[in-house]
C-alpha cells in the first residue's frame, strides 16, 4: 500500500478558517481596501496570449531587485512567502536536522520544517512576548540548520532590532536564518538595508498584506547570490503565475497608493490601541497591521458577537502564551471605526454578563 513519508504522516494539517468569510474581514491581516486601481486596470487589459504562455519570471525579478536595491541574482519571486519558507526548508534541512522558531509565531515554519523530517525546536517568547535572544542562542546546536524569525511577528505584532538578527546569524553560521518581513511596510525597518548582511541570512517579503494582493500569491525571497542559486534549483521555473507577474511592476510603481494605505493603517492602529486601553483590555503594542488583545475566558463569545455584527476576527487562544487572545486586523480608517464601535458594544455586553473583567 502506498504510504506517505513518516515525516508527513505526523504532520497536523494547518487549516486556516477560510470558510464563511463574508463580512468585514479582519481575520487574515489582508488589506481591507484591496490593491491599487492601476493594478486592476493592468489586470483587465490582460490578453489570452499572456495566459497561454508559460510565465517568464526573470524580467519582473530584475525590476523587483532594482526596487529593493539588490542584484537580480539576490532575489527569487515566490508563490507567496509560504513558498519561500517551503523552498528554504527543502534546500537546507535534512531529516533530523533542527529548525528553531520562537513561539508564538506563524504556523508555516514548523509545518514545512517537519515535512522535511526536521525537528522543530520551539523557544518560548519571554514576558509580554519579549524576544528570547539568550534562550534562542543557547538552543543553537551543530544540528541547527534553520532559524525562522517573523519580524514583526505574527500574531504578537512585536519586532526585534537588526542587531539581534545579525547576532543570531553570526551565532549559527551553518544555519539558514529566515527573517520574514511579511509586515515590513507597517514596521518601516528592514534588515535588507544592512549592507553587511551575512551570507546565511535570507529575507522574505510579501505582496499579500500592504499591497492587497493575497489572492495572486506573490512574494520575494532575498539572500546571498550563491545561496539563492541553490534555492533556485529547488523552485519550479513557473512557480509564479503570469497574472501576478504581469501586474507586479504596476503594483510597485504605485507606491503612493501603498503608502497612503499604510499611513491609514498606522493611524488606525494608534486609535485602536488607545481604545483597547480605554476599555481596560490587555494588548501588545504592534508594529504590524493587526493587534493581539486578551479578551479572557469569553474570547469565543466575543468572536461570535463580532461575527453577528458582520466582523471577522481571528481566534489565537491556542497559541503559546495567548490564552483568551484574539487578533484584530487594522484596515482602512472607516473599517477601524466600524471595528471600534462594535468592540465597545460587545465588551459592554460581555461585562454586563461579567464575562470580561473590567
Ligand atoms: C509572518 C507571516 N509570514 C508569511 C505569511 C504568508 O504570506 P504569503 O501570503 O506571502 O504566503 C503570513 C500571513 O499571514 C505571515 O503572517
Amino acid at each position: 500500500m502506498l504510504e506517505a513519508r513518516a515525516a508527513v504522516k505526523t504532520l497536523h494539517a494547518y487549516r486556516p478558517p477560510l470558510a464563511g468569510r463574508q463580512g468585514l474581514r479582519l481575520d487574515f491581516n489582508e488589506s481591507t481596501i484591496g490593491c491599487s486601481p492601476r493594478v486592476m486596470a493592468k489586470l483587465r487589459a490582460l490578453d489570452a496570449e499572456t495566459l497561454a504562455r508559460y510565465p517568464e519570471r526573470e524580467p519582473v525579478e530584475a525590476e523587483v531587485a532594482d526596487f529593493l536595491g539588490l542584484d537580480a541574482a539576490q532575489i527569487l519571486l515566490t508563490n507567496g512567502v509560504d513558498e519561500a519558507i517551503h523552498l528554504l526548508c527543502a534546500s537546507y534541512l535534512e531529516p533530523r536536522d533542527e529548525a528553531i522558531i520562537v513561539v508564538p509565531t506563524f504556523a508555516m515554519y514548523a509545518i514545512f520544517a517537519q515535512a522535511e523530517g526536521a525537528l522543530v525546536v520551539e523557544v518560548l517568547a519571554g514576558e509580554n512576548f519579549a524576544f528570547p535572544l539568550a534562550d534562542l542562542l543557547a538552543r543553537i546546536s551543530p544540528r541547527t540548520r534553520l532559524i525562522a524569525v517573523a519580524n514583526p511577528n505574527n500574531p504578537t505584532g512585536t519586532a526585534v532590532t537588526p542587531d539581534v538578527l545579525l547576532q543570531i546569524a553570526q551565532a549559527a553560521p551553518d544555519a539558514a536564518i529566515l527573517v520574514d518581513e511579511a509586515y515590513f511596510e507597517f514596521h518601516g525597518e528592514t534588515i535588507l538595508s544592512h549592507t553587511a548582511r551575512p551570507a546565511n541570512l535570507f529575507v522574505a517579503r510579501t505582496f499579500s498584506k500592504a499591497y492587497g494582493l493575497a489572492g495572486l500569491r506573490i512574494g520575494i525571497l532575498a539572500g546571498d547570490s550563491k545561496q539563492m542559486a541553490m534555492v533556485r534549483c529547488v523552485a519550479s521555473p513557473y512557480n509564479v503565475n503570469a497574472v501576478a507577474l504581469a501586474v507586479l511592476p504596476e503594483a510597485l510603481r504605485d507606491q503612493e497608493y501603498v503608502q497612503q494605505y499604510v499611513a491609514e493603517v498606522l493611524r488606525g492602529r494608534k486609535v485602536l490601541q488607545q481604545e483597547l486601553s480605554t476599555l481596560g483590555l490587555q494588548y501588545w503594542p504592534s508594529r504590524a497591521n493587526f493587534v493581539l488583545v486578551r479578551i479572557g475566558p469569553a474570547y469565543a463569545e466575543f468572536i461570535q458577537a463580532l461575527r453577528a455584527r458582520g466582523i471577522l476576527v481571528r481566534d489565537r487562544h491556542t497559541d503559546p502564551g495567548c490564552e483568551g487572545c484574539v487578533r484584530l486586523t487594522v484596515g482602512s480608517e472607516e473599517h477601524t471605526r466600524t471595528l471600534i464601535a462594535a468592540l465597545r458594544e460587545v465588551i459592554e455586553k460581555l461585562r454586563e454578563r461579567r464575562e470580561v473583567r473590567a
